[in-house]
């Protein structure tokens, strides 16, 4: 499928049902049992490191079995060849996303996209440029030279974006910029939001759901405050009021 066709429809999805639960949990009894409980605003769910290890490709089919859209969080990062590969594996899947690590270069992320474009229902290829976890000293530690935050992540989203990637992973704080970076050609996904009113946990630099969504991000990654919740049926609910 072609990349504007492919945004097009993932912009086509209200914006209530842009809620992407991450099933940062143990085992796929657990993940499946949670997904069941999300109703209709919890169509699209993450499988990350943590539960993909745990429970391997098989938990990908279990959910999609409960009508579940997958996006998997693998953050690959290799050789050309082998990147293409995993793509190829995870498109096989069904996967409706996956992420890779602009910082394995555009030849890499080329290749990812070449490996997507050859399956007709491909999954979007998301970019993360620096991860958020990153501040600017641990990051001249690795990557010595590459001036202030701003410039590397911007710099990293035109890459991706020359690359042929679909969208980018993009913390609240990053959302004017990066989307000024990139216009309106990727797709702006963004985890580190927390409802009015709710916990932090550990992330640090946190927005409403409604205020990512008017700062430019297309779909919003929320974990602990669904998971956690006594009832995630209800706290996805409650998001998705917020963002009609
Ligand atoms: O529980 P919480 O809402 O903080 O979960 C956020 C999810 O988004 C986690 O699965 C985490 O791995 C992911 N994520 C993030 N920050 C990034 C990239 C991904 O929190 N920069």
């Amino acid at each position: 499928m072609q990349k504007n066709q492919l945004l097009k429809q993932f912009r086509e999805v209200p914006k209530s049902n842009r809620i992407i639960t991450a099933l940062d949990l143990p085992t796929a009894e657990q993940a499946v049992e949670l997904a069941a409980t999300l109703g209709d605003n919890g169509q699209f769910v993450k499988v990350g490191m943590q539960l993909f290890t745990a429970a391997g490709p098989e938990v990908i089919t279990d959910l999609h079995e409960t009508g579940r859209k997958i996006f998997l969080d693998l953050k690959y990062m290799d050789i050309p060849n082998t990147v293409a590969g995993g793509v190829r594996s995870a498109c096989g899947l069904g996967v409706s996303m996956l992420t890779l690590h602009a910082s394995g270069g555009k030849r890499m992320m080329e290749a990812a996209a070449q490996a997507a474009s050859e399956y007709e229902n491909r999954a979007a290829i998301l970019a993360v440029t620096v991860l958020t976890s990153f501040t600017l000293n641990e990051l001249d530690e690795v990557a010595p030279g590459g001036g202030d935050m701003n410039d590397r992540i911007k710099r990293l989203a035109t890459v991706s974006l020359e690359a042929g990637c679909d969208g980018l992973i993009c913390s609240p704080a990053d959302l004017p910029a990066v989307r000024s970076a990139v216009g309106n050609e990727m797709l702006l996904i963004t985890p580190g939001v927390r409802p009015s009113g709710s916990a932090g946990d550990d992330q640090r630099r946190v927005a409403t759901p409604k205020s990512a969504m008017n700062d430019g991000a297309d779909y919003l990654v929320v974990g602990r405050p669904i998971t956690k919740s006594n009832n995630p049926g209800i706290a996805i609910k409650t998001i998705a009021q917020e963002l009609e």
